[in-house]
């Protein structure tokens, strides 16, 4: 009779968590979750950052590198020839003293499209009759200064011009040329 009597005592003596407590622990619960959920955004966001950021060097690097087109092969350019290349809007010129470069069609005085005399071994704009030789140097105005020019190289044979490029220049220099 005394041991039940015991037991009744001792669950009466049990601890309750007193209401203070309680809201402390929730309050220590949300901190915590929150605390966590703040981490997550961080690394999220450096993560976004990072991805920002290579792409932004990629785009760069890929400027730098240029974008090549394959126009033709550097026997399809006999020496003092032009290559048509319409949808780009230039020619490929083969110099005399065996360099390439690809002038713009585009006249320098007004934009007008310009043709290969190829009797002349001269540019003629239908225009306003400027007149351009074959490194795009200006021979009559109204224009006034050369045609625009690309970069071009030469791999394996294949002359490859970077459309997207066009360089304006006032003069001619033979650092223009690509040599095969
Ligand atoms: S646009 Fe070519 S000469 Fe005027």
């Amino acid at each position: 009779m005394k041991k039940k009597k015991d037991t009744q005592k001792v669950k009466k003596e049990e601890p309750a968590v007193p209401p203070q407590e309680q809201t402390t622990s929730r309050r220590s619960f949300f901190r915590r979750t929150w605390g966590w959920l703040a981490l997550l955004a961080g690394a999220e966001l450096t993560f976004m950052g990072l991805s920002f950021l290579g792409a932004g060097r990629k785009k760069e690097k890929k400027k730098a590198e240029g974008n090549f087109t394959d126009i033709a092969s550097v026997t399809e350019v006999p020496k003092g020839s032009v290559f048509p290349y319409r949808s780009g809007r230039l020619y490929v010129c083969h110099l005399e003293d065996d360099g390439f470069i690809a002038v713009s069609l585009v006249c320098t005085h007004l934009g007008c499209s310009i043709d290969w005399d190829k009797d002349k071994g001269e540019f003629l704009c239908p225009c306003h009759h400027s007149m351009f030789d074959i490194r795009g140097v200006v021979l009559n105005p109204p224009a006034t200064r050369p045609l625009d020019y690309y970069p071009l190289k030469i791999e394996n044979g294949r002359i490859l011009v970077d459309l997207g490029r066009p360089v304006t220049r006032k003069h001619f220099s033979k650092s223009q040329e690509t040599y095969a």
